[in-house]
């Protein structure tokens, strides 16, 4: 076995987005595209000589040949060891708990989330580091720096290794362990929450339907809902991980788990319905007739999290994406514990995590978790629901209702305008900029306009400051709109608006979301002009 320094040079646009790098397939496909991006990794991080790193994915298409390509990077440029998940699978979750559990130098996380996949669908890789959760800005933009000057890589030529036996091996001087991807993370649960009562609440008769959309949670809940916690069988469907999710797109939403929505609302109905994302970070939840909205799910955990044995002492704080809806900060001036409002993407909550500051944390686009680990968590969040419901006995629609009662009901949407022309979703952002001195004050229909600003954060541990997070505009109804630009996206631009307004008055609580949103969404059109911008009538999701 030889090693080898290829000469290259940069390529445009790995500058790493949300979540990581992503792009399509056979763009990561095309010559010297990965190698760039892994070595522009190492080297941003300031090299992997001596070091351990976790390698895993979510197992869609092209996962298997890039970790082998990782692997002989790896070794070539001198890390110590690979831990890498059997067959090339760890979900989000189980990759940041092995990297921490296991004391490593961080690791690569192989994915584009919920992003379809396939040879010309999605792909994506990112760098988490020790503690567990992505990459902060600070790191990510020395790895953007590296791609854009980059001019060779390193990798030694070798056999693949074989990625489905379990054990210890070497590779050249490297040392690759190939470990059971769910056992570790079955543990962390077990550890979390009362099983007994979870595993009491099946044996009553409990139904439950877990939608892992062919994507990389299904041997977790098998092994979890099914295996330990007597759930019956077939519980979990869609539950054999494909390369292309069977040619689904693995986002838990009303709208890309339709059957899961559909079964739900069906006559026999379940009494649970959950759904989780291509790499296992992101959750659905739904009872019988009763959808939940992520936001409204995060503060009803922030609310009820001490039922379960992990959280029993209550939470140090919670922390919530800006555009997530208020709810969980109602939960948190009840309980009169901090409530953090951060940028979207979760590696903005890791400093509040590490420093004991935020227990729970979540984001509108289906993203809960807590410090267990550093990611979010679709499984852990479908559990902690479990429990609450294990110990409470209550339905969905009953703690969704009660909830409402003592808190107030935020009713929440968003709406995405994808692949937009990149120009135009700019020049409309730039027009809601240009109106920040005149808004406030102006009436749309029945609404007032008490606030307009762009949001900026200042990192309350590290004091680092991120600008241009998105743009809100608050009424004094309590209600508010803010938009954004992804990024995540793969083509143009997608323009997210944030469509929230506050009921208090209990008569008022049964409303269908965007009929209660109506004077919300008019007012945002007549502000920001979305259909002349985007040359759009109506937006392509609805969530
Ligand atoms: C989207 C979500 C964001 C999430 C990210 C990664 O990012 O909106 O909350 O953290 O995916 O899952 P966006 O495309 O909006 O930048
Ligand atoms: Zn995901």
């Amino acid at each position: 076995m030889t090693r080898h320094s290829v000469q290259t040079q940069p390529v445009d646009g790995q500058k790493p987005g949300t979540s990581g790098l992503r792009k399509k397939t056979r763009v990561f496909m095309g010559a010297h595209y990965l190698e760039n991006y892994v070595q522009s990794i190492f080297d941003g991080i300031g090299g992997v000589e001596g070091k351990t790193l976790v390698v895993g994915g979510d197992g869609r298409f092209f996962n298997d040949r890039a970790i082998q390509v990782i692997l002989r990077m790896a070794e070539a440029n001198g890390a110590a060891a690979c831990i890498v998940g059997q067959n090339g699978i760890l979900s989000t979750p189980a990759a940041s708990h092995l990297i921490r559990k296991r004391g490593t130098d961080g690791g690569l996380i192989l994915s584009a989330s919920h992003n379809p996949g396939g040879e010309d669908e999605d792909f994506g890789l990112k760098y988490n580091g020790p503690n567990g959760g992505p990459a902060n800005e600070g790191v990510t933009d020395k790895i953007f720096a590296r791609t854009k000057t980059i001019d060779q890589y390193h990798i030694l030529d070798a056999q693949d290794v074989d990625l489905g036996a379990i054990g210890t091996s070497t590779l050249g001087a490297m040392t690759v362990e190939i470990v059971d991807p769910v056992a570790d993370y079955a543990d962390l649960m077990e550890q979390l929450f009362d099983f007994d009562a979870i595993r009491a609440l099946f044996a009553s008769g409990f139904r439950m339907r877990f939608d892992a959309m062919h994507a990389v949670t299904g041997p977790y809940a098998t092994a979890i809902l099914e295996g330990k916690l007597g759930a019956a069988k077939g519980t979990v469907v869609n539950g054999t991980p494909l390369p292309d999710f069977g040619g689904g797109h693995p986002d838990p939403n009303p709208i890309w788990a339709k059957d899961l929505m559909d079964a739900m609302f069906a006559q026999d109905a379940p009494d649970f319905g959950a759904a989780s994302d291509g790499d296992g970070d992101r959750n659905m939840i739904v009872g019988r007739s009763q959808y939940v909205t992520p936001s409204d799910s995060l503060a009803v955990l922030a609310a009820l999290a001490h039922l379960a044995p992990a959280y029993s002492k209550g939470l140090a704080g919670v922390a919530r994406s800006m555009p997530t809806s208020g709810a969980v900060d109602r939960v948190a001036a009840a309980k009169g514990i901090e409530c953090f409002e951060t940028p979207t993407g979760w590696k903005f909550f890791g400093n509040l995590l590490d420093a004991g500051r935020a227990t729970l944390c979540g984001e509108e686009s289906a993203g809960t978790g807590s410090d267990h680990v550093r990611e979010k968590d679709g499984l852990w969040a479908v559990l902690l629901w479990l429990n609450i419901l294990a110990v409470t006995r209550k339905s969905v629609k009953e703690l969704m209702n009660d909830h409402w009662a003592e808190y107030g009901r935020n009713y929440y949407s968003r709406h995405d305008y994808e692949d937009v022309d990149a120009g135009a979703a700019a020049t409309m952002m730039d027009g809601l900029r240009a109106q920040f001195g005149t808004l406030v004050g102006k009436t749309f229909g029945p609404l007032t306009v008490s606030s307009a600003d762009e949001f900026a954060y200042d990192d309350p541990v590290d004091g680092s400051h991120s600008a241009g997070q998105g743009i809100r505009i608050g009424f004094s109804s309590g209600g508010r709109v803010v938009f954004r630009l992804s990024g995540t996206g793969t083509v143009g631009a997608t323009v997210r608006v944030y469509l929230e307004e506050l009921e208090t008055d209990p008569a008022r609580m049964d409303q269908d979301a965007q009929e209660a949103l109506a004077p919300i969404i008019a007012a945002a059109e007549e502000i920001a002009g979305i259909r002349a911008h985007t040359g759009r009538t109506a937006p392509n999701v609805i969530t």
